[in-house]
């Protein structure tokens, strides 16, 4: 049988794949739309990240094909109710890079906390700006709201609990009963309530209708006054433009945004003079190990599904 692989994917997992089938690996396919349908047209099985929309025109191409395999969790890419309609099965790779965006979100409230660390140009050129950054906040005692208790919410939780956090959660699909609040020892909240008392809120819930624009300028004006906000979710969840006035006034002591509305980001001067702002270009859940994780639980996905 045919796969194309549309994006990068560790190259174990790919050999694994051609060891059964013809593999079509071109990491920069997405890039180039007229091929991209011309190769959709011939395969059993197409391998995509977070680029490659699988809908509309693509998705009218894909005519043998039974077998979506998602590098990554977020589906926002997908069009899945249209996939199920044509009789093809999405394979996500569930909870496979969660530790890597859990350690992203507890490195970077640490250094917003702290908001010591963009000072090497500084004490390099030989000032000293101690009086200026002795006034950094620890992370152990700080109350960290995750919106969203599913598979990142839950490892955040484990690495700030360990942190000596308090640790809130918000999830409507998850009953305050649910197992998973006692085991990690985490505050079931309601989303007003975490929003109002969080030291570090962090997003860990989908892009859909009802998500989109959460955390705009009326609810960042609710949350605690110099509270940390990080997004690893999706961009269009929380608003830039909101959250970069926040920065600016004071209201928010620092923000770690790693999703953006448009991807990849274009010049955005929103984001000029913002203090205590870490940008990163999706790459939370990406490392070395978890590429490795993501890339192999899908080879084997699919596999499965074409045996
Ligand atoms: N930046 C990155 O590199 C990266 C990597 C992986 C995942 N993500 C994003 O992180 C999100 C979370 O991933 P996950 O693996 O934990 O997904 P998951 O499906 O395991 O958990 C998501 C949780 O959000 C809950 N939820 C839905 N709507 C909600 C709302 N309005 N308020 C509160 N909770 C709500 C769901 O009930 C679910 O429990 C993904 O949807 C994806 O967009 C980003």
């Amino acid at each position: 049988m045919q796969i194309l692989i549309t994006e990068f994917m560790d190259a174990p997992a790919v050999e694994a794949l051609r060891a059964h089938h013809e593999v079509t690996y071109e990491p920069h396919l997405v890039d180039d739309m007229p091929r991209l349908l011309a190769e959709a047209a011939k395969c059993d099985a197409i391998i995509v990240r977070n680029r490659t929309q699988v809908r509309g025109e693509l998705l009218a191409a894909l005519k043998p094909c039974t077998v979506v395999g998602r590098l990554g969790v977020g589906l926002d890419n997908i069009d899945t109710s249209a996939c199920e309609a044509k009789g093809i099965r999405v394979f996500p790779a569930t909870g496979a890079n969660a530790h890597s965006v859990a350690e992203y979100v507890i490195a970077s409230a640490m250094l917003l906390l702290r908001g010591a660390y963009a000072s090497t140009a500084d004490v390099a050129a030989g000032q000293w700006p101690r009086p200026a950054l002795s006034q950094g906040r620890e992370l152990a005692g700080k109350t960290l709201g995750l919106v969203g208790f599913g598979s990142i919410g839950q490892q955040t939780a484990r690495l700030a609990k360990a942190l000596g956090m308090h640790v809130t959660a918000f999830d409507p699909a998850l009953a305050d009963a649910h197992p998973a609040f006692a085991q990690l020892g985490v505050t079931p909240c309601t989303f007003d309530d975490l929003v109002s008392a969080a030291d570090v809120v962090s997003l860990h819930i989908p892009l859909v209708d009802s998500t989109r624009g959460l955390f705009d300028e009326r609810r960042i004006a609710a949350m605690k006054k110099g509270a940390i906000l990080v997004n690893t979710a999706r961009g269009g969840i929380a608003e830039e433009r909101a959250i970069a006035d926040a920065l600016r006034s004071g209201k928010l002591g620092g923000a770690a945004l790693d999703v953006f509305a448009e991807e990849p980001l274009a010049p955005a001067p929103h984001f000029a003079g913002c203090p205590n702002l870490i940008l990163t270009p999706h790459i939370a859940g990406l490392t070395a190990e978890s590429n490795e994780r993501v890339s192999s639980l899908v080879a084997n996905k699919v596999l499965e599904a074409l045996r």
